[in-house]
């Protein structure tokens, strides 16, 4: 193959197939750099030695595809290319085969310079051709293979379901197949295969996996595409902590093959910590958690600066900024959305001016050093008064308003300034730093303003904790109500967070009908709905399911982080773009009118 020619080679014979990456004349000379997936050597043509050979070599263009028959020899050493591994070597050429021409490609394989993301999706064959995308889709296969070898070894089935089903409830819309033979009727393409999984492990299957295509059709962003990777697993009798010990093991063996070396036993948060100390429920570990500061006012204080005295004043710290211009700490502000009450206190330096005890004291206590910035987050003094803790919960709404306010001006802060640093730089020691975690005991319901009703936080098949089952059957009275005991309900949910993305999320399972029942009930479905929707679950729930649980992570993203990427576009094949078209076989099309009929549909104009 074109990348694997050695000095030690020289003097062998070889026939080596690719495409034309670059040709160079230099008079009686001309050079070929032959590409296939392994790499790149330079052919040599000589017009002295042959030719009719190197009449047909100046032929040739980019991106033909030939066959070059020669023989392989060490290259002068002023002409060795240190930087290619088959640099010491070159095929001189006894005779060149065209296999096939190319028009000239939009772009080219070998162009230093991206050309735009829709030409790229177009032309998605050149496009993969090149360097980055072989490694990225090389990469994809050596990790799930190193997974599905792990979790082989360790006496998992991958064991296929069904495309054509039924709704699965991942709070995403279906993608729908209209059925020929029933007419009216449809499939959904699976969000995931949920209820098969747990159906798997009713049927004796004790521990699944399955490398899954999963369907949404749902807002697209960077880390969303409308069909995506899921790796799913299921387990019977496990502890949370049974599934998290398969998922690092399997990370690990991921990562390895990629080249990387990570540590397994990731630390754990609780989902309320999470909140207070990140303000969100997938906390990147590079930079510093919050600091409540609010004792470091005094009571004067906090009245002057129109700060709420019963809610947190979040010193949000990011390290070793340096000075910020005027202008860069103008920019702050218009970075800051508040989620209801809160406040942004941009300028810390002022504040020590006015109140140089306090700035002091939030100096200490966030562990501020030189250089680093520090912005204050407080609720208003206007904001009305809070509403009373639900057991269990830490984070009162109120609270949670300024928590979150404060997070995602973090990680704004973070992706503006901390970038100074490489924090966020997603290649290259020494900030290829791997900060894994596990979010747990998540909330298991969230009240849907719109909808006035109750949602399942993760997906209604979450079991509730046991301590907290009361609160359940104390709530499930008042389901439109969104101060009901639901609220405190937590999850045996968990999630795996990397640098501040969602790699995976899972919990253990209900088991039992009545419990499942009763959430279905809590979700404010009618016995008849749910019946109609999850009938034959809850009926194969009636016979003998042990307990169980799992988890589903998705390979994209796990991809997309170890190639350095920004968007899953860069590490899937054939990927859509955020407006879900595929513009390369461009899809989605009308379809005949025929086909229409034959499917008992037919289309409304748009007014
Ligand atoms: P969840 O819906 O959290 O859980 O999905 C699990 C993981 O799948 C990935 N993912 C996506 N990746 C790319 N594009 C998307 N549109 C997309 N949606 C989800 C994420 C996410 O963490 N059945 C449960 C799992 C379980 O309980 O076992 C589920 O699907 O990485």
């Amino acid at each position: 193959m074109c990348g694997t020619l050695r000095a030690s080679d020289a003097g062998k014979k070889a026939v080596l197939m690719g495409w034309v990456n670059k040709r160079r004349d230099h008079g009686s000379l001309l050079f070929v750099d032959l590409r296939d997936r392994s790499g790149v050597t330079q052919v040599v043509v000589n017009a002295d030695r042959n030719a009719a050979i190197h009449e047909k070599a100046e032929t040739l263009r980019n991106e033909y595809v030939i066959a070059a028959i020669g023989s392989v020899k060490l290259r002068e050493v002023n002409t060795v290319n240190p930087n290619m591994p088959t640099g010491e070597v070159e095929l001189v050429a006894d005779d060149i085969r065209i296999l096939n021409e190319s028009k000239l490609p939009p772009f080219l394989p070998s162009d230093t310079a991206l050309t735009n993301e829709e030409t790229r999706l177009k032309y998605r064959y050149i496009d993969l051709r090149r360097d980055a995308m072989q490694f990225n889709i090389e990469t994809r296969h050596n990790v799930a293979k190193a997974i599905r070898d792990y979790l082989s070894a360790q006496g998992f089935f991958e064991i296929e379901t069904p495309f054509m089903t039924r709704s699965t409830p991942e709070g995403a819309r279906d993608y729908l197949v209209p059925s020929r033979v029933q007419p009216g009727t449809f499939y959904a393409l699976p969000q995931s295969p949920q209820m098969f999984k747990q159906i798997l492990m009713i049927s004796g299957f004790d521990r699944y996996f399955q490398i899954v295509r999963c369907f949404r059709d749902e807002d697209l962003r960077a880390d969303r595409q409308p069909e995506f990777t899921q790796i799913d697993l299921e387990m019977t009798y496990p502890q949370p902590e049974s599934v998290w010990g398969v998922v690092e093991g399997f990370l690990q063996a991921a990562f390895k093959a990629a080249g990387e070396q990570i540590d397994t036993s990731f630390p754990r948060m609780d989902y309320d910590e999470a909140i207070r100390q990140y303000g969100i429920d997938k906390p990147d570990l590079r930079i510093p958690p919050f600091t409540d500061v609010q004792e470091c006012f005094t009571a004067g204080n906090l009245q002057e600066l129109a700060i709420n005295p019963n809610l947190p004043v979040i010193a949000i710290r990011i390290p070793k900024v340096g000075e910020l211009s005027r202008k860069e700490r103008d920019d702050i502000k218009p970075m800051f959305h508040s989620k209801g009450g809160a406040r942004v206190y941009e300028d810390f330096k002022r504040i020590g001016n006015k109140y140089p005890e306090a700035a002091a004291a939030i100096s200490k206590k966030s562990g501020m050093e030189e250089g680093d910035l520090i912005v204050l987050v407080a609720g208003s003094a206007q904001a009305g008064p809070q509403t009373a803790l639900p057991a269990h919960r830490k984070v009162t709404p109120a609270e949670l308003a300024i928590y979150a306010s404060a997070g995602l001006l973090r990680l704004a802060l973070a992706q503006k300034y901390a970038d100074r640093h490489g924090i966020f730089k997603k290649t290259g020691d020494p900030m290829k730093d791997y900060r894994f975690l596990w979010v747990t005991n998540f909330p298991m319901f969230e009240w849907d303003e719109g909808e006035k009703q109750w949602m399942a936080a993760h997906h209604p098949f979450t079991s509730p904790h046991e301590q907290d089952m009361g609160l359940l059957e104390q709530g499930v009275d008042s389901v439109n109500d969104p101060q009901s005991t639901l609220s405190a309900v937590r999850a045996l949910a968990y999630d795996v967070v990397l640098n501040g993305t969602e790699l995976g999320s899972g919990s253990i399972r209900i088991h039992r009908q009545d419990i499942q029942a009763k959430i279905f009930k809590a979700l404010g479905m009618t016995d008849e709905e749910a019946r109609k929707r999850f009938g034959f679950f809850l009926e194969a729930l009636e016979y003998g399911t042990p307990p169980h649980g799992g988890i589903a992570l998705g390979l994209d993203r796990i991809v997309m982080i170890l190639a350095g990427a920004e968007s899953l576009r860069e590490v899937i094949p054939f990927p859509k773009t955020a407006r879900a078209v595929d513009l390369m076989v461009d899809a989605p099309t009308p379809v005949d009118e025929r086909q229409l009929r034959d499917l008992g549909i037919s289309i409304k104009k748009p007014s």
